[in-house]
């Protein structure tokens, strides 16, 4: 299984340091939310802050979270700035296929999104040609937003076909995950947690991870095998 902090919930004052502690407490990658104004209604930060923490987590699998109306002319700065996996949205529909081309062509993996309200299957048709499907589970936008539940039953969905149609793609869930939410999605088939709030914002956060592999091990024993 696979820890992600998303520093999006981190001090910005203080990027560097506030990647090390990611480092240190033992997830496995750091997940990086891009947001344009567009898409989202709100802005984060772009290639040049991937840029700039990169020395400070040398050997951290960077997963970028494209929140972005045209991603394609942001494909090339992020592979550059140092991300190893790159997630574009189902929502924009028509240009997902040349998205995910353009994201392989540049030699890193691939990663789609769907978010709360569109239906499990728009992601079908791409299932295998990607490496994650991000099952987000708050609308996308804001950190700190509380869990909607009514996701879960697309997680479980999405794990369904992984296993019927043999396929290896990380199932991850992003937004409101915690030590309580995390056990549902374990259950539910995923693998692969983001967690802003309920990481950065602890001032352990080394406990903090730990706890949240726990609980996930816990209500599914089978994540204690899987590794990037
Ligand atoms: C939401 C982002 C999330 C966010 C999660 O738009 O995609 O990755 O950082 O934050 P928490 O864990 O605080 O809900
Ligand atoms: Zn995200």
């Amino acid at each position: 299984m696979i820890i992600a902090p998303s520093l999006l919930a981190s001090d910005f004052t203080r990027l560097g340091k506030e990647t090390e502690r990611a480092v240190r407490s033992g997830a496995e990658w750091l997940h990086l939310d891009i947001m344009d104004g567009r898409f989202v209604p709100n802005i984060s930060f772009g290639p040049a802050i991937i840029e700039a923490v990169r020395p400070h987590a040398r050997k951290m699998f960077f997963d970028v979270h494209l929140m972005c109306s045209r991603p394609e002319i942001l494909l090339e700065p992020f592979a550059k700035a140092g991300a190893d996996l790159i997630t574009v949205h189902v929502e924009l529909h028509e240009q997902v296929t040349p998205l995910i081309w353009k994201i392989k062509s540049l030699g890193k993996k691939v990663g789609l999104a769907i978010n709360p309200p569109t239906a499990i299957t728009e992601v079908q048709p791409f299932l295998d040609q990607i490496d994650l499907l991000l099952v987000m589970t708050v609308n996308p936008g804001f950190g700190g937003q509380s869990f909607i539940h009514e996701c879960l039953p697309k997680i479980q969905q999405a794990n369904v076909w992984r296993r019927e149609k043999k396929l290896k793609y990380h199932l991850e869930v992003d937004g409101g995950i915690n030590h309580q939410t995390v056990a549902e999605c374990a259950r539910a088939g995923a693998d692969t947690f983001v967690a802003g709030t309920a990481l950065f914002r602890q001032h352990n956060m080394t406990a903090a991870v730990k706890k949240m592999r726990q609980i996930a091990q816990a209500n599914d024993p089978s994540l204690a095998d899987l590794n990037v």
